[in-house]
């Protein structure tokens, strides 16, 4: 006779894998997964009628910008309301950590935070604070390369010499040895854009011995996003390093359609190298204001802007109207701010995440006072939307592109999958009801029907609400298991 905490009964498990469903009895000791199967002779503390509820590993955030959420905000409502029971922190070349500011708080590490909360001169420092704030969801920390060109370069508008590389150098690996995913860039963005292929390779190439990812915000996400994304696979290639690209898509309206090449490239690499890629569930994407990106041809809404905060929710359009000036002298007067553009097509963005490598990640902006929607919409989004409804992919393999397939990308050992011996980061949903609520018009909304997450075997989430329990911890890199 089992003898368990929590025992989950009668649930649709789909464990992770891709594969399944099957119907079980889920049993949780302490914060592990005691057992799977019909376990009708145990004894719970606590029983849960799941009653054909689909029982899902909970949901791995593979892209987000939490780093300092997780302290400043440790409920983490926006991700634990999706389901959601790990986030990757650190994306697109900037961190919270190893950050010392001594000039000022560059474009884009801005989305993070206010100077104020870049408290962490080391990694090892993070760590502690965010062990500190206790929050509800676990955390994995990649390096930003551009937080370590801030540490150490006087200008980010240059190539870094020798002795910055070096130096660089010197906090990645130390970051590593304190258990750092690995390196991400953000090559598109003016702090990072100056740094050539060869700067980025010499940091790229101390991630191999220690069996570390290099993720990347690619170079360009436009016209140029086929060359940008073999600069990306030709560097981790070379140093033997797996690669994530961060937020694939084709942005830009000349650009739409091309998903299939963009794709394809992916594809073709995939012979000779470890690679995958994120991917948010929208047409629109989002961060800081760039005027590079400004295009009349397509909407552009205004999420906050430091000199003009009154413009917030307006279009570009509309604020450059009233102002009577062209959109690109009007976004100049408006830096800096935040925006969404609505950049992409449809078809390109179904293609992308329907790919077999492709996982789901919000790029969700918590700092954001009017964020774009996929922050607290992005899980339930693909799980309602995309698969119930466009039926786009399986249930199970909606899963997978959320849990299993993310937790082997970065190494998070014994999460992702519904087995015995794993953490118990678990998530409830009713297939037919799960759904976003968050919206353009109105973002800060939580989704609907997810039913109860559970991390580390902690009741973290039910009623629509937070418990107050706040289980998750610091996932420090594993050993990084090898790609099928
Ligand atoms: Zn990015
Ligand atoms: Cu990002």
């Amino acid at each position: 006779m089992i003898r368990c905490d929590t025992l989950i009964r009668d649930a649709t498990v789909m464990d992770g894998s891709g594969g399944g469903p099957v119907r079980a009895d889920v049993a949780i000791a302490g914060e592990h997964i005691q057992a799977v199967g019909q376990l009708e002779d145990s004894s719970a503390a606590r029983v849960v009628e799941a009653r054909g509820q689909v029982l899902a590993p909970g949901f791995i955030d593979a892209h987000t910008h939490d780093d300092l959420a997780v302290i400043r905000a440790p409920e983490m409502l926006p991700k634990l309301s999706q389901g959601v029971t790990t986030v990757i922190v650190g994306n697109c070349g900037i961190s919270a950590a190893p950050v010392r500011l001594t000039h000022g708080l560059p474009d884009p590490m801005n989305l993070l935070g206010e100077p104020e909360a870049f408290r962490y001169p080391t990694f090892a420092s993070y760590i502690d604070a965010v062990e500190g704030a206790r929050p509800s969801v676990n955390v994995a920390a990649l390096v930003g390369h551009t937080s370590l060109r801030n540490n150490q370069m006087d200008s980010l508008a240059r190539a870094a010499n020798a002795p910055e590389i070096d130096a660089m150098g010197i906090e990645l690996k130390q970051a590593l040895c304190e258990g750092a995913l690995g390196l991400s860039t953000g090559l598109a963005y003016l702090s990072a854009y100056s740094a050539p292929t060869e700067e980025v390779a010499a940091l790229v190439e101390l991630l191999a011995e220690e069996g570390a990812i290099y993720a990347t915000h690619l170079r360009n996400e436009s016209d140029s996003v086929v060359p940008a994304l073999q600069e990306a696979l030709g560097v981790a290639r070379r140093c033997k390093v797996p690669l994530v690209v961060s937020h694939l898509k084709c942005a830009g309206i000349n650009n739409w359609g091309h998903s299939g090449e963009l794709l394809q490239t992916l594809e073709e690499s995939t012979a000779r190298q470890e690679v995958g890629c994120d991917c948010y569930p929208y047409a629109a994407s989002s961060s800081t204001l760039d005027l590079r990106q400004v295009d009349e041809r397509i909407r552009i809404t205004i999420t906050w802007s430091m000199p003009h905060p009154e413009m917030a929710g307006k279009t570009l359009a509309q604020i450059a109207e009233a102002w009577d000036l062209p959109q690109a002298d009007a976004a100049r007067r408006l830096q800096p701010a935040g925006a969404i553009y609505h950049c992409m097509s449809e078809e390109d963005v179904r293609a992308i995440l329907r790919h077999p490598r492709t996982m789901i990640g919000s790029d969700g902006l918590p700092n954001d006072p009017l964020p774009h929607p996929r922050l607290w919409g992005t899980f339930p989004r693909v799980l309602g939307y995309y698969c119930r409804e466009q039926k786009l992919f399986s249930l199970p393999e909606a899963v997978h592109k959320m849990t299993g397939l993310t937790a082997r990308r970065f190494g998070l050992k014994n999460r992702g999958q519904i087995r015995e011996g794993y953490y118990a980061d678990l998530v409830l949903f009713d297939p037919e009801m799960v759904r976003d609520a968050a919206t353009f018009e109105d973002p800060v909304q939580p989704s609907l029907g997810i039913t109860t997450v559970w991390v580390n075997g902690a009741l973290s989430y039910e009623n629509q609400a937070a418990t107050g329990r706040r289980a998750g911890r610091f996932l420090a890199r594993g050993t990084t298991a090898k790609m099928p």
